[in-house]
């Protein structure tokens, strides 16, 4: 955990953002619901314990079945759990009291687990607005449903967007000891590249690569923070499958992060020559993705939209797609169309922090983009989870990338959906090629970004075959 004063003070202050507005005594209460164990088999057999990453945010305890209520009226903050007893202590040992666990998180006052469901029904039966985030898991919409009274089906319509865009507006802004904490699961995926770098060899079978890769994350970390895609078939963009022999003259993507034991993620993409050298056709297509991922860093500093950093990027990617003669024409046109979303079917990034892709479960919307702004629908921009305008404290992933998806080109063919920009002649010799991406994890600063993390991994050209030789 943080040092108490971290949560107090933001407790504090999402108090002060829900305190506008309503009337004294109508402001109600926030509910937050931890995480409960997630049996995998049986119930003494369960998946590797995850905390809800907002309850983390604003309480820190890293326990499963605490659940917590503050009084917006009343300023009154009480934490939800039970106390270990003999039957426990027998299989987990000794445990701190609640009220211990409590205090280290600032909250003065803790009851029962059990007592959550009278505090709840009297605020109800009051007319008191009960604010909540949507949950994720199933036992938190479960869980709700019973202290909301409804079927589970009906809990995420009563979800408080106030609370939701409160919660929000506090964790797209790192604070410092986030940053550092962010900097460590960087130093933990830098580690883990290199690992998978120096394990590449041809003849063996990818899952080893992943599996010295993560032993990286579960030795000095919590684990990876999404399941590792590691594939020479980079055309699949999450290709989660790593049964394949690793062959000369492929490229291997590997999009890979850790979470540190704070619960902070990092999230690279290299893309790396099986053979240790790419191939010239393979360097063109290469060049372009590092160039647009050293452009879209450039770009990145308070006051410019995410979405202008796509835009901006995808019009580079045109333009030396051009230069291939795999598109033609005017370039802003080819933007302005979605050209783009044949190469790059996905978003440039997305926020990163507690989770990988932070705060998705609170909603893409309500995170990546403001009230003015408004989501597209094309392919690739439609997909961009981070359109605002950006501040200091946002930490995002700069991930372009160039896929040859066959089924995509067939299909935009068929349907002449390129605006007749695409030469389908010369994108045939790219069916077999595969996908580069090339992700980095940035900070916006006061006056532009940095890189998170001790170093960048290896990127041009000459620096990953040399790091492979
Ligand atoms: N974890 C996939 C990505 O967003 O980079
Ligand atoms: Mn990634
Ligand atoms: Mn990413």
């Amino acid at each position: 955990m943080f040092e108490k004063s971290i949560y107090v003070e933001r407790r504090k202050a999402l108090m002060g953002k829900m305190s506008t507005g309503a009337a004294e005594g109508m402001r109600g209460i926030a509910l937050f619901i931890g995480n409960a164990e997630a049996p995998a088999q049986y119930r003494d057999n369960c998946y590797k314990f995850r905390q809800d990453s907002t309850w983390l945010y604003y309480f820190g305890i890293d326990e499963p079945l605490f659940a917590a209520v503050i009084d917006l009226d009343e300023g009154k903050e009480t934490i939800f759990a039970d106390d270990v007893e003999i039957g426990d202590i027998i299989w987990m040992g000794p445990q701190p009291s609640v009220q211990s666990r409590a205090e280290n998180a600032g909250v003065m006052n803790s009851a029962p687990y059990g007592a959550l469901d009278g505090v709840v029904a009297a605020a109800l039966s009051a007319g008191r607005p009960v604010h909540f985030i949507k949950p994720t898991r199933y036992y938190n919409k479960i869980k709700l449903a019973s202290l909301l009274g409804c079927s589970p089906a009906e809990v995420d319509g009563k979800y408080s967007e106030a609370l939701t865009r409160a919660i929000v507006s506090m964790r797209l802004v790192k604070e410092q000891c986030e940053i550092d904490q962010i900097d460590n699961a960087c130093a933990l995926g830098y580690e883990m590249h290199t690992v998978a770098r120096n394990s590449v060899k041809l003849g063996i079978i990818e899952q080893e690569i992943v599996g010295a890769m993560v032993g990286v994350t579960l030795g000095k970390g919590w684990g990876e923070s999404f399941p590792t895609i590691l594939t020479q078939h980079g055309e699949t963009l999450h290709n989660h499958l790593h049964d394949k022999v690793v062959e000369p003259g492929k490229l291997m993507v590997i999009d890979a992060g850790a979470e540190n034991n704070m619960h902070y993620a990092s999230d690279f993409t290299r893309t790396l020559p099986t053979s240790g050298k790419f191939s010239q056709k393979q360097k063109d297509i290469y060049q372009i993705v590092c160039d647009c991922n050293n452009l879209a860093f450039s770009l990145i500093k308070p006051g410019i939209t995410y979405r202008e950093v796509h835009l901006r990027t995808m019009h580079l990617m045109l333009e030396e797609l051009r230069a291939l003669d795999i598109v033609r024409g005017n370039l802003d046109n080819m933007v302005e169309t979605g050209v783009a979303g044949l190469f790059m079917p996905h978003g440039l990034g997305h926020n990163m922090g507690l989770d990988v892709h932070d705060m998705e479960d609170l909603g893409e919307d309500l995170v990546g983009y403001d009230e003015d702004q408004k989501r597209s629908t094309q392919l690739g921009l439609g997909s961009l989870r981070m359109a605002r305008k950006l501040v200091p404290g946002n930490v995002i992933t700069n991930e372009p990338g160039i896929y040859f998806i066959p089924a995509l080109i067939d299909k935009w063919k068929a349907e002449k959906a390129d605006h007749g920009f695409v030469n389908y002649q010369r994108l045939e010799s790219y069916y077999n090629f595969g996908g580069i991406r090339l992700e980095d994890d940035v900070l916006v600063t006061a006056d532009g970004a940095r890189l998170t993390g001790p170093a960048r991994l290896p990127i041009s050209v000459k620096d990953v075959e040399d790091s492979m030789a």
